[in-house]
């Protein structure tokens, strides 16, 4: 059972708000599963403060919580350290260097590996927890802490799609689930900080402007045993996280880690990239064994499978010469770059493209209506993230006229998980449960029912 304090104390929170940013506050036994100098409120499942014990417990160290953890789950003898949410905004990024805005597309691995030392700088040896990085400021996208992928409480991971074999090699109706925690720099969280500055986001300020980095370290519950051919496990001597579930502790392994940088040179204003964990890699190192997989500027519009399987060639995406086998043979859409866990029928770009409010289309062309090239094609369209991606008839999987105004998110599928929950699902932030929402706002109808944004 997760304990939490009696009572709040406000010593606490100012001593927790001198800390964050130079050190963890170390665990006191007295808060179970709260970092000491934050406040530990018991909650209902929606953030709302209720008598304790409640069925959730949310840490407050900020604004926003770090976490919303179910108070049934056991984390055994784990008594911290706790996750905190990266979430003091700037108001204007400090100086930095952008590497890989001088680096051409067609040299793919060049651009990749430029967005993967910069996020790894000073982030390995903190333990990607960014109050301890002292290279550059990490940022988290706040309001990922409410429904069954919410923010787990040790490492601040999210559930990602499961995987069930055969794909990706796992033994046939074996499943294997997957978490991931991503990470925007400075300049992508003024964005954050701007649409998120009241308790109405300003989903007109979600725009990113070029420096923009994130990026996404995606971890796997799956054991050697899990695949058909244990040999076939491809995170052998991966690095390692422990984190909180519905099954107590659980140690995942990493699998794959995603950059995207906002790039004025790309048609759609985004460069979105891939790297699988390579367990034939040498590097000392064990997070430096990441391969890059693939890029993509863009969509390539109008490609489709018969193309590729007539030889011709993605013009807007590229491979690298780096790509680990397992990796090579779970691609997106017709060859598109995508990633180990991701829908093979779709692509980095074309899901991330659905990033508007409210929810009006599907992540991508998954469901059997979408059963011709043509309605696939919807989702693998260039644009720029000032434009709305469109709304399609979940009947159909035809394109049809919205019925709201829909609102861009600029490509960030985490911005759109936020505005959900604070719009659509109406939550509370019980670290700031300031004034209500005005009603305008608080709506999402007619797209009240859409289902909660999921890789
Ligand atoms: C079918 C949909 C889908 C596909 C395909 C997909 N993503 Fe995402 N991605 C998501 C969702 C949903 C989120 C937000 C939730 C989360 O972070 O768990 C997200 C979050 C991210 C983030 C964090 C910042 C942001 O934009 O929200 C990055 C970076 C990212 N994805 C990169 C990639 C890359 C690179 C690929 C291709 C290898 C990819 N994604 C493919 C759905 C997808």
């Amino acid at each position: 059972m997760i304990r939490f304090p009696a009572s709040v104390s406000t010593v606490f929170s100012f001593f927790a708000a001198v800390c964050r940013g130079t050190a963890i506050p170390t665990s006191a036994s007295s808060f179970d599963a709260c970092s000491t100098g934050s406040r530990c409120l018991s909650v209902d499942t929606n953030g709302k403060v209720v008598p304790q014990p409640g069925p959730f417990v949310a840490q407050c160290t900020g604004r926003f919580p770090d976490y919303i953890v179910n108070s049934s789950h056991d984390a055994g003898a784990y008594t911290g350290p706790w996750f905190l949410l990266s979430q003091n905004y700037p108001t204007t990024p400090p100086q930095d260097s952008y590497p890989w805005l001088k680096i051409d597309f067609s040299d793919v691995d060049r651009y990749l590996y430029a967005l993967r030392d910069y996020s790894f700088e000073g982030m390995i040896e903190s333990d990607f927890r960014p109050e301890r990085n002292s290279v550059r400021p990490w940022f988290h996208m706040p309001l990922m802490t409410y429904g069954p992928p919410r923010r787990e409480p040790i490492r601040g991971l999210t559930e990602e799609r499961s995987v069930t074999g055969p794909e990706l090699g796992v033994k046939p109706n074996v499943t294997i689930r997957n978490f991931a925690i991503g990470f925007y720099n400075a300049p992508g969280a003024t964005t954050i900080g701007t649409v998120w500055a009241s308790a109405n986001p300003n989903l007109a300020a979600a725009r990113f402007a070029e420096g923009t980095a994130s990026f996404k370290i995606l971890f796997s519950n799956a054991k050697p045993e899990d695949f058909t051919d244990s040999s076939a496990d491809p995170m052998t001597g991966a690095p390692e996280f422990t984190i909180l579930t519905d099954k107590g502790l659980q140690t995942l392994r990493l699998l794959q880690m995603d950059v995207a940088a906002v790039d004025s040179r790309a048609p759609t204003g985004w460069v979105f990239g891939t790297f699988a964990f390579d367990k034939t890699a040498t590097d000392a190192v064990s997070w430096k064994r990441l391969r890059p997989v693939g890029m993509s500027w863009g969509n390539d519009e109008n490609y489709t499978p018969a193309d590729r399987a007539a030889g011709k060639k993605l013009t807007e995406s590229g491979l690298s010469s780096q790509i680990p086998g397992f990796a090579l043979k779970h691609l997106g859409w017709a060859g598109r770059p995508n990633g180990p866990v991701d829908n093979p029928a779709s692509g980095c770009l074309s899901c991330h493209g659905t990033a508007e409010f409210p929810v009006a289309a599907a992540l991508g062309p998954f469901s059997n209506k979408c059963d011709t090239d043509a309605k696939r094609l919807f989702w693998f369209r260039n644009f720029r993230g000032d434009t709305p991606f469109g709304a399609v008839d979940p009947a159909t999987c035809e394109q049809t006229m919205p019925a709201a105004e829909l609102k861009s998110l600029d490509f960030s599928l985490q911005m759109k998980v936020a505005v959900q929950n604070a719009v659509q699902f109406k939550v509370t932030n019980p670290c700031a449960p300031t004034a209500p929402l005005d009603a305008e706002m608080r709506s999402a109808a007619p797209y009240s029912n859409a289902p909660r944004v999921g890789r």
